[in-house]
């Protein structure tokens, strides 16, 4: 392939946020966009493009719509194994299955037999960013950013830090999950397109002194993202007020230990209380919806039409494994249905907004992915609107292009990612 080349289709680009004003206003099509050299170099009509690069090949995708791939802004790739286990509920469902199976990511051979097959997945769903949490142990780390290297993708992720209520073998310490933390960003954050996120996995398991200890490891290297979970399910706040009884609230845990910022990435943050809304606020954090997980482990209900009100920056996830799909596509059905249950019927293009754009913004990376604008990074799909006869023949009805893309939202999956170019090449 060469370093140049014209993508045609039904090329969708955001011009701002569909939560601000009309939202059909905030999304353009044009016929075209031309790549060079793993950027978009520009976007317009077929016939401007080949004037501009006569000599670039055309990679016609007829009706497809072409956008930027999907960027799932929360992930836990050693759950890949487990996704889809039945009936427990958040703590219950951790200590059955998740711990377990996170124990194996000891084993580096292991490690990276899940990392690659997570990224099959997650590619063939038109997913060209996650935002992962590894294990405790550094091996799940290295094999998660050598496969995403080897892969060229734009790729976040950390060692999940825990040192209590966790079972032997899966503990670290306060000391170790900061040696070791510090290490693995010294070694993988900003290598190529790859960045280390600070990862404590909530507060019920770590130690004050390894959030301190994290919170002081996120103050030395200010350029990085913290994640972490927060106030996800009600057993779990009542579990974190008995373990921390002086804390004012959940997130209260967190912030007197430094771990409040305007890179933090806050995962469900579903039943939160005035103060912490406002805290969050106030600093700039962003929130991660998990819809598909908020359902399957029995969460609650996350209120995306008041937080965005609200000027919250809300990335879109699939939380795999307690999310039940790899699909982006799923995340933003649920993501719908969530919205009904909770008064809001948010439209298409809001529901592709905050998988594409949106979540990059969540994750400071709207200058690089998640949309399709001059200069940046070239990771798109062509998404077939008729990739099977149920969604072929409402499509077929469609007055317009988002009523023509909400039936691949709602009932679409991997057979609709009819092609990935990952900085600019072709999958
Ligand atoms: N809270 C702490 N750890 C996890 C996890 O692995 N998945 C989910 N959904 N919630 C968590
Ligand atoms: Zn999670």
């Amino acid at each position: 392939m060469s370093a140049e080349f014209i993508i045609t289709g039904q090329v969708l680009s955001f011009a701002h946020s569909p939560f601000e004003g009309v939202p059909e206003d905030a999304a353009h099509l044009n016929e075209a966009v031309l790549i060079r050299d793993g950027c978009v170099a520009a976007v317009g009509t077929a016939d401007d493009l080949r004037r501009q690069a006569p000599n670039a090949e055309v990679q016609a995708q007829g009706n497809a719509l072409i956008t930027a791939g999907f960027v799932d802004a929360h992930a836990h790739y050693p759950q890949t194994g487990i996704i889809a286990s039945w009936g427990k509920r958040l703590i219950d469902w951790l200590n059955t299955y998740t711990f377990p199976e996170e124990m194996q990511f000891r084993d580096l051979d292991y490690a990276k037999e899940v990392a690659s097959r997570y990224f099959d997945l997650t590619l063939q769903n038109g997913t060209t960013t996650t935002v992962s949490y590894c294990t405790i142990h550094p091996e799940s780390v290295d094999a998660y950013f050598a496969e995403a290297s080897t892969r060229r993708l734009r790729a976040l992720g950390g060692k999940t830090c825990m040192d209590r209520n966790a079972p032997e073998g899966l503990r670290d310490t306060a000391q170790s999950a900061y040696d070791d933390s510090k290490r693995l960003l010294q070694k993988w954050n900003d290598q190529g397109r790859l960045s280390y996120v600070i990862t404590p996995r909530f507060s019920p398991t770590s130690t004050p002194e390894q959030l301190e200890a994290l919170g002081r490891l996120w103050a030395e290297h200010p350029e990085c993202l913290m994640q972490t979970h927060l106030s996800e399910q009600v057993d779990e706040i009542e579990w974190v007020k008995s373990l921390f009884p002086q804390a004012r609230d959940y997130l209260d845990t967190y912030e007197v230990y430094g771990l409040l910022g305007e890179r933090g990435l806050y995962g469900h943050a579903i039943h939160l209380e005035t103060r912490e809304i406002d805290r969050l606020r106030e600093v700039g954090a962003s929130l991660i919806h998990c819809p598909t997980s908020n359902t399957f482990i029995g969460s609650g209900l996350f209120n995306m039409a008041q937080r965005k009100a609200e000027g919250f920056a809300v990335g879109l996830a699939t939380d795999t494994g307690g999310g039940s799909s790899f699909s982006v596509l799923r995340s933003m059905a649920a993501a719908y249905e969530i919205g009904q249950l909770t008064g809001t019927a948010l439209h298409p293009a809001q529901l592709y907004w905050l998988a594409t754009a949106g979540s990059a913004q969540a994750l400071h990376l709207a200058d690089k992915i998640g949309n399709i604008q001059v200069g940046m990074e070239a990771d798109l799909i062509a998404l077939d609107l008729s990739s099977t006869p149920a969604i072929a023949q409402r499509s077929a009805r469609a007055e317009d292009i988002w009523e023509a893309v909400f039936p691949t939202i709602m009932m679409g999956d991997d057979r609709a990612i009819k092609q990935v170019w990952i900085s600019g090449r072709a999958l």
